[in-house]
């Protein structure tokens, strides 16, 4: 895959690109990526980029002229010519669809993405009919950059390409595929707790389970402490319709329960208050 980014602010971006797992998947061959600096298609000396809104408000807008000639540098041709097919060309911006997991599945099956970051109040809408295939959020709030928002959307799209991250550490994330199939045949859920040596950390003592080699008691007690997670969290994606017969039953009995049932501390203070206690 290759990520071309278009921003004012390419340094802000850079550090990603350079680091950790994104630097070994460029040094492996996986993806390839190119920070497009827009200043650069500039053309007065001042190397101006932004103006005022027609119409009146607050705020500076990008102008079309630079982000354009950007774009058309980076290969990317109007919608509807040649040459535009094969990309997708996401602008990121609040007034956007908001941004998932099936998306993020989406966009890792492209061999191209190009990504227009905003600043200011945004980008002149010439540029976004005549070359945007897809406008993204990120989330209801308002970033002062898209730059942010278009390395959130890289994170979670480039760890899906086949070879950058295990496939088994995908299967076992929350929302791992956007509809939960890899967590239990059902909706998706928050991911259970994890834990790693010292099996006792200054009294606070690792669920026995875990330690016990049990693996079916192990799967049994994550999918349920994912079902608490999620009752607790996000009671709304165990609101759709169709939820198995098997997680219905085990949602009824926490639900009765209502406290924490496993206690995880010697502390007694400590284990006064949990997720469960709230569900
Ligand atoms: N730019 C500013 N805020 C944003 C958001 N929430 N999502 C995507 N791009 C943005």
């Amino acid at each position: 895959m290759k990520i071309a980014v278009l921003s004012l602010f390419p340094e802000i971006l850079r550090g990603f690109f350079e680091t950790s797992i994104m630097a070994r998947a460029v040094e492996r061959g996986l993806l390839s990526y190119e920070l497009v600096n827009v200043r650069d298609y500039a053309t007065d000396k001042h190397r101006k980029c932004d103006d005022e809104v027609f119409g009146g408000g607050a705020g500076m807008l990008m102008q079309p002229g630079p982000l354009s000639r950007a774009l058309e540098a980076a290969g990317v041709r109007a919608s509807g010519g040649n040459g535009s097919e094969a990309k997708r060309i996401i602008y990121v911006t609040p007034s956007g669809r908001l941004f998932n997991q099936a998306m993020a599945a989406d966009f890792s099956r492209e061999e191209e993405l190009v990504l227009v970051c905003g600043r200011y109040e945004g980008v002149d809408q010439r540029v976004i009919d005549r070359y945007v295939t897809d406008e993204v959020s990120i989330g209801d709030y308002v970033l002062s950059s898209g730059e942010i928002a278009a390395l959130v959307l890289v994170d979670a799209v480039y760890r899906l390409v086949p070879g950058v991250i295990s496939g088994e550490s995908l299967l076992e994330e929350s929302f791992s595929t956007g509809r939960g199939e890899a967590v239990v045949d059902g909706p998706a859920l928050l991911e259970y707790p994890q834990y790693t040596r010292p099996a006792n950390y200054d009294n606070l003592r690792v669920p026995e389970v875990l330690t016990s080699g049990h693996h079916a008691n192990i799967a049994r007690w994550r999918l349920r402490e994912s079902l608490k997670k999620t009752l607790a969290y996000r009671p709304e994606l165990l609101a759709a319709e169709g939820l198995p017969t098997e997680l219905r039953r085990i949602i009824r009995e926490i639900m009765t329960e209502g406290g924490d049932d496993e206690p995880h501390t010697e502390n007694p203070g400590a284990a006064d208050e949990g997720p469960g206690d709230r569900l």
